[in-house]
């Protein structure tokens, strides 16, 4: 793997060491053991042009217990403010050796851009570009659902809300079709459904109730109010009211569905506290694993393969 920049295309095989690696690590997440020497020796840069909290936070903690150096570049107070060029930026940060970037932006395409004029040996990873692609947050969550329901194979899974501005829906669906998932699901209002969505083997709805019978996961999503740009936007309270869920329209799923969001919440909008914070939310376990997928990432951008992972918890105790 040189640079990971989307979930679409990518092969199950890769998918599933992906998954696999970040398997092997996630017994490393714990108290006991916090690092293993695998990218010692070498430094990731996180670039973060747009805000995060989860995101750039597990990235930071993966490399940390990978033993790498990590750096953050608060995008804001750097020289790009002073007029100088991200191609410029890169070349400096470049000179300073570093081995891999992980990039958010808010434009679509600027991971890709970036990993096309980084130096030879340098890995780009995508952590969020405009609506584009969220790879690391689609791999957490298939992570996440392989865990917690076994094989993705018979289950249905239901993608809820502001699909069209999603970078994480759209990586989402790849990964899972990528994965072999049963059925994909997108619930949403029309006007933020994206066209040609059934394309990519997704079965739509506008009716939630109905969307949600029988699923075996529900992946909800906030009103992307940042990248709306004057669309026509759905009331909170109107929103709430047809796609948020509830612990009534809950029981329209599997008895043991779980529910899940790549955050932030924005609690009584798309997602009854009582849902967030109850017994079949796995919202703050998908976090804690995204620091166990990120890990397997850089050490597949950064060590090859994926072979230097280590095979048990055991190996790096
Ligand atoms: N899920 C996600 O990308 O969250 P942050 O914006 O906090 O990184």
């Amino acid at each position: 793997l040189r640079h990971l920049l989307t979930t679409e295309g990518l092969p199950r095989e890769l998918l599933t060491r992906i998954l696999d690696t970040a398997g092997s690590f996630s017994g490393v997440i714990g108290k006991s053991v916090k690092k293993v020497p695998l990218l010692r020796g070498r430094t990731i840069i996180n670039l973060f042009f747009e805000p995060s909290t989860r995101t750039r936070t597990t990235f930071e903690l993966a490399a940390q217990r990978l033993s790498a150096d990590v750096l953050n570049i608060d995008v804001a107070s750097s020289s790009t403010s002073k007029g100088e060029s991200l191609l410029d930026m890169l070349r400096n940060l470049e000179a300073m050796q570093c081995d891999a970037f992980v990039v958010r932006h808010a434009d679509s395409g600027a991971a890709e851009f970036i990993a096309r004029h980084a130096a030879p040996g340098v890995a780009v990873v995508n952590a969020g570009d405009g609506r584009h692609a969220h790879p690391t947050q689609a791999l957490l969550d298939a992570f996440t659902i392989r865990h917690e329901k076994g094989a993705l194979e018979p289950l249905t899974i239901a993608i809820v809300g502001d699909i069209l501005h999603s970078r994480v829906a759209r990586s989402q669906i790849h990964a899972l079709r990528g994965l072999g998932a049963g059925e994909i699901r997108a619930i949403a209002p029309r006007t933020l459904q994206p066209r040609g969505i059934e394309q990519l083997g997704v079965r739509l709805y506008e009716d939630m109730d109905a969307g949600l019978e029988g699923a075996d996961v529900v992946i909800m999503l906030r009103l992307q109010r940042e990248r709306m740009r004057g669309a026509l936007l759905p009331s909170e309270g109107e929103f709430f009211s047809r796609y948020g869920l509830t612990e009534q329209r809950l029981e329209r799923t599997h008895p043991q569905a779980i529910v899940m969001h790549p955050g932030p919440v924005n609690r009584g909008v798309e997602l009854d506290p009582r849902v967030a914070d109850g017994p079949r939310s796995v919202i703050l376990q998908q976090v804690t694993n995204g620091i166990a997928v990120r890990m397997a990432v850089m050490s597949m951008v950064l060590g090859g393969q994926g072979e230097a992972a280590p095979a048990s918890i055991e190996e790096v105790a």
